[in-house]
């Protein structure tokens, strides 16, 4: 069928440029405009959507975050939660490796004091001062990294995190159904998949990894992501259990 393969070679080139180029210009090429950037991080063109799931991340981490506090966004594309959260914190920073996402970023919050985005290094967090943040999130980030890059930002995590202060990361989980059936087809090489490639955890190898960089784990959560209920791919069993979220604290 002529639209399967119209697909089909889009997908291929999109992996023969991603294979080429480094991964922050793999994420600035998403970013070329807002409707883009809302498509490379929740694959729906929906703004409204997007909005409405930063609003969702919001309320979830006020639940965790000490209202006052000093924040970072791993990774935080165009800051999908960051609006929702500004009047809670004392000051929030995003950091991320794309350019291009850091400039949307920045439009979309050109008029709120207290949130600010910043260039980073791809495993290196120079551009932060140690013990800064008494929170760090990070959601749809390190399952797009090398797993030895995440254990390099986990220890730069811990650095610029203050005594007691509190990461809450979210992986993804290879024991999901959907996930590991991803994970296989992409390994036989199929071509109906994503440019940008999925790395997959167990919640143990989490466990242990965030522990051995010097966190104590406050708790491990399975989580299915209701927040993805509008998504082409609909939430059901072959989606349960999507995400692995830790929370822990620096010890
Ligand atoms: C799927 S988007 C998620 C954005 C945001 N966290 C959210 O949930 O809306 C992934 C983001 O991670 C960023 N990213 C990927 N690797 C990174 C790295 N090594 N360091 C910092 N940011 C990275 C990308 O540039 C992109 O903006």
């Amino acid at each position: 069928m002529l639209w399967a393969r119209r697909i089909e070679s889009r997908h291929k080139l999109r992996r023969k440029i991603s294979s080429v180029l480094p991964s922050s210009w793999r994420w600035t090429l998403g970013a070329l405009t807002e409707k883009a950037a809302v498509y490379t991080t929740i694959h729906t063109k929906s703004i409204e959507l997007y909005d409405k799931q930063g609003m969702q991340l919001a309320e979830e981490l006020k639940a965790k975050i000490p209202p006052g506090s000093t924040v970072l966004d791993f990774g935080c594309g165009m800051g999908r939660p960051e609006k929702f959260l500004s009047s809670y914190c004392k000051e929030i920073y995003g950091v991320d490796i794309s350019g291009g996402m850091l400039r949307l970023a920045r439009k979309r919050h050109k008029n709120v004091q207290n949130v600010h985005f910043v260039k980073c290094g791809k495993t290196d967090l120079s551009v932060l001062q140690d013990c800064t943040f008494d929170f760090v999130f990070s959601e749809a980030v390190l399952q797009h990294m090398v797993k030895e890059h995440v254990v390099r930002i986990l220890k730069e995590l811990h650095r610029i995190c203050k005594s007691n202060g509190k990461v809450y990361l979210q992986f993804c989980n290879l024991l999901c159904p959907y996930n590991l059936d991803s994970f296989i087809k992409y390994s036989l090489g199929s071509k109906i998949l994503t440019s940008i490639r999925m790395r997959y955890w167990l919640p143990q190898e989490v466990q242990q990894v965030v522990k051995a960089l010097g966190f104590e784990i406050i708790n491990l959560e399975i989580k299915s992501d209701s927040r993805d209920e509008n998504r082409d791919c609909q939430l059901d069993d072959y989606r349960r259990d999507y995400s692995i979220w830790v929370f822990a604290s620096k010890k």
